[in-house]
This record gives C-alpha cells, structure tokens and sequence, in this order.
C-alpha cells in the first residue's frame, strides 16, 4: 500500500475516532474548537489550541466552564501541575498535611484507618477540569463549608484568570523534569490511546513533545507561567520541583507544610508526624494498596497506571543521545533566562 494511502487511512480513523469523542460536548464548544488550531493527539485523537495551551477537546469544554463559573475563596487551595509531573503524590502529601488534625497519619483513637489507605488521592483532592467541571456541570463550590477548599489542575496560570484578585489564595505547583515527565507521559498516554489508534512510538511521541504538542503544553510555557508567578508573588504561589522532593522529602514538606498554613509543630517533628506523612505518600507504599491497583478514580484511568516507577532519571533507558541533546537544548532556549533550571540534563 503506498504509504499516502496509509496516512489517509489513518486520518480517517483518526477523524472517526474524534467524532466520537466529541459527540458529546456543548454545541458553544464545538463552535470554539471549529477556530482552534489542530493538531494529532497522544491520548485523544486530536489536541488543540486553546488559550495557547494544546487541549483535548473535553478540558476545552471544562476550562470555558470553569472560568465563566468558578468564584474564587480567600482560603482556597489549588494544586497545580503538567500531566505526569507528581500530581497524585502532590495530591496525598498535601491532604495528609491538611487534614492532619481530624486524621491523624499513624491511625486515629478508634483504629480508623486514615483515608489515603482507602482513598485514591483523585478522590480526595478533585480535579478542576476532569471532575468538578467535566461534561459542563457546574458544581455548587460555594456550598463547602469546609475551609481551605482545596482543588487540583493542570489549567495553565494564565488560564485560571485569578489575577489580579488573588488575595491569599495559594497554588502549590509541582514540576518535574521535562526529561522524566515525557517518558512517563509516552508510557501512561500510550496505555490510553482510545480504541483504535495505534500506539505512539518513542521518536514520534519526542519530536511532538519538542514541538510543544503535548497536553498543557508547550511544557516550557506551562511551567513558565507558575514559575514567574512564583518569583513575583511567592505568598501566593509555591514552586516545588518533583526531583528535589524525591532526594529531601523532609525539608520540602516542612517548607510545603507552612506555606499551606498548617507548620509542623516542634512537638510533631519531635514525634516523627513529617517522616510518617512522608511514609504514607511515598511510591511504594501507595503502589501496593488495593485502591491504588484496582478501580477508576479519574474517568476512563486505571488507579494501576498513575503508579509506574516513581524514580527520577528513568529517561536514561530510554533516550538517544540526540534526543537529549535536542531537549537539553529546547530547555536552555526557553527556560535559562528565566532562571528555572533542572539537575538532570548536562
Ligand atoms: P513515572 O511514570 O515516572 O513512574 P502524575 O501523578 O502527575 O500523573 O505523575 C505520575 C508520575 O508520578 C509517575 O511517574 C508515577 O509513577 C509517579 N508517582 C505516583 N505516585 C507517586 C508517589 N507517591 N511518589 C513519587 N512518585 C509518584
């Protein structure tokens, strides 16, 4: 088959498959996806441009919802990153901090055991754009009396249109090497892919991802738009880097801890409350619970494929000397001036 034949085919199915995926959306984001740069998807068929940001079709819909609904509280919480970044350990670290006092990390009086041994943390800290707002609900925020709220997102900083009235609202962003974050993000999308396409091959799933083609990509400008928020409001906005948690859990807690407003105490640290939340978050204990092996705690998602390796530097199986030339090289053009900088590339 000449291979012109190949690509239409592909095109086609592609197109199908889109049909399909969009069936369901608003006919107001339909029309907006009509004007939007287009291009090949890894997870979805098709990824556009939305805000300057490459969406799936269904975030597009969440994000329009999001923004002409969501009311901001003082005391909000919102947990920030790029897909594959630590979002789900972000997630467990920050309710176990949170929420300390009413469950306590070791186990509580009556033996309950505390709820990330039940819980998928998807199911206790909610995504914006995949839960609160999917499928143009719009939930009643305004009813939950518990404060801080505390949300989750992959919305670019732009995009969440919290300035210029930010008050004392914080974001915690986890970011993690552009290395790690896209071979994890090539094996989890490739688990994904909707029926029918074919999977994502290493080099062309790296050349997209040098393009900026990814979701919530360009990954520079995502992390970018946190980063410099970060630098210029760093009350409101904690930049954490994945990679440094790994190596010194304790310190980034305590830094975490306090910049959420719940310090450890110099009675819990005597008594080991940081080391224990580290204990209960960490990759192999939550790899091993049957929450985290079995069920769906984001639609369509296996809890089993948010728990891969959970190490920094996995990309050295995986990347060609060129290939980390060329990122290496992507990230000194768009992050040196910046001053945001990773350990890994040399
Ligand atoms: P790998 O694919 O490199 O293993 P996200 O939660 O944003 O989807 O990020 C997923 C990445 O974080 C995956 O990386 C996953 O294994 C890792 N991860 C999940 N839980 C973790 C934890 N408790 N501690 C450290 N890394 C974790």
């Amino acid at each position: 088959m000449p291979s012109s034949t190949i690509t239409t085919i592909t095109h086609f199915t592609r197109t199908q498959i889109a049909d399909e995926e969009e069936k369901h959306l608003s006919s107001e984001c339909k029309e907006v996806l009509l004007s939007l740069p287009k291009e090949r998807g890894w997870r979805t068929a098709f990824l556009y441009k939305f805000q300057g940001y490459w969406c799936q079709a269904k975030e597009i819909q969440a994000i329009m919802a999001f923004q002409k609904h969501f009311k901001a509280k003082d005391t909000d919480i919102i947990l920030a990153s790029i897909p594959k970044s630590g979002t789900t350990w972000m997630k467990a670290l920050s309710f176990a901090i949170i929420n300390r006092k009413n469950f306590p990390i070791i186990s509580d009086h009556h033996g309950h055991p505390h709820p990330l041994l039940t819980s998928n943390p998807h199911d206790l800290v909610p995504f914006l754009e995949y839960k609160l707002y999917a499928n143009n609900q719009i939930p009643e925020l305004s009813q939950i009396a518990d404060e801080p709220r505390v949300f989750a997102t992959h919305i670019p900083f732009a995009s969440l249109n919290l300035l210029p009235s930010m008050n004392n609202i914080k974001i915690v962003y986890i970011c993690r090497n552009p290395f790690d974050t896209f071979i994890s993000s090539w094996h989890f999308l490739n688990k994904l892919r909707s029926q029918g396409l074919p999977e994502i091959s290493l080099e062309e799933a790296f050349k997209m991802y040098c393009d900026g083609v990814i979701g919530f990509g360009p990954f520079w400008e995502h992390m970018l738009g946190y980063w410099n928020e970060s630098l210029k409001r760093p009350n409101n906005v904690l930049f954490l880097k994945y990679d440094d948690m790994k190596q010194d859990i304790v310190s980034n807690l305590k830094k975490l801890a306090s910049f959420l407003g719940f310090p450890f105490s110099p009675e819990e640290e005597k008594q080991g409350v940081i080391q224990d939340i580290a204990k209960l978050c960490s990759f192999e204990e939550m790899k091993k619970l049957d929450v985290n092996k079995n069920g769906k705690s984001i639609k369509d998602i296996e809890n089993k494929y948010l728990f891969r390796k959970g190490e920094v530097g996995d990309w050295v199986n995986y990347l060609s000397p060129s290939m980390v030339k060329q990122l290496s090289l992507i990230m000194e053009e768009k992050l040196d001036a910046s001053g945001l900088s990773f350990k890994v590339a040399s």
